[in-house]
């Protein structure tokens, strides 16, 4: 039985009162929420420690959405496993696709980043994905199995999450079909050693289509981004159908 993640990435949204005012609405529908779907909040740095304090005990994990690879040092703006850890952070996104954009993510890097997370006992949530000129050009299966191969030099799949998220469906609302994110995750799956790693879709999944998504047999959860944010609609997406 492969474990279900739902996992919602707040980017770079919400001040920790912002966090707290969350908190209060999405805690209620948890009761609803069968136990075995891991629910996690992906939050910006600065809301960790507040909203860890939160949701002690809760069934809540946190993620972070992002680790450095090295455990301390000069390097001015970044965090560590370590810092992480010690506020009892379970996940962490490594190679969002806004990261591989605008920040200078490579595979190398990302490869780094997700042993360093295991390191520290943080499971990785790795985002893999094409752009829709890929798409159209038919390189989804080459650009996903070169990320892939990359990416999991050295790691270990035991405790690996994988979200395929391909980027002409982030924020746009363009969701890919569930029939078809169900074929590229198989296989995504096809080209890991470890059968039952946890591979999500994300890219505009919402309350109306969570259901859907979730009936594909390869998909095993939800990385879910503007959808998340709202305590309502986070609230119908982990309670899908
Ligand atoms: O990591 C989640 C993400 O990139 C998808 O964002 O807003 O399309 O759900 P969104």
């Amino acid at each position: 039985m492969r474990k279900i993640v739902i996992a919602g990435n707040w980017k770079m949204y919400k001040t920790q009162k912002e966090s707290s005012e969350f908190l209060q609405g999405f805690m209620p529908q948890l009761e609803k929420t069968p136990a075995n779907r891991e629910v996690v909040l992906c939050v910006p740095f600065t809301d960790l420690s507040v909203m860890s304090t939160s949701l002690h005990g809760s069934r809540i994990q946190l993620g972070a959405q992002n680790v450095h690879w090295e455990d301390n040092g000069a390097y001015t703006g970044e965090i560590s496993g370590g810092m992480l850890t010690e506020l009892g952070i379970r996940y962490v996104i490594i190679g969002h696709s806004e990261r591989r954009q605008y920040f200078g993510e490579t595979d190398e890097t990302v490869n780094q980043r997700l042993k360093a997370a295991q390191r520290h006992g943080l499971i990785p949530i790795l985002c893999v994905g094409e752009t829709k000129q890929q798409r159209d050009k038919g390189e989804t299966e080459s650009i996903i199995s070169n990320q892939l191969a990359k990416d999991l030099v050295e790691v270990d799949e035991q405790n690996l999450v994988i979200a395929y998220e391909p980027i002409w469906a982030i924020g746009t609302g363009d969701t890919c079909e569930s029939t078809e994110a169900n074929r590229v995750i198989g296989l995504i799956r096809s080209q890991l050693k470890v059968a039952d790693v946890p591979i999500q879709y994300g890219g505009s999944v919402k309350s109306n289509n969570i259901d859907e998504i979730m009936a594909q047999p390869e998909i095993d959860g939800a990385l879910v981004g503007g959808a998340s944010l709202e305590a309502d609609s986070f609230g119908r997406i982990v309670n899908y159908h």
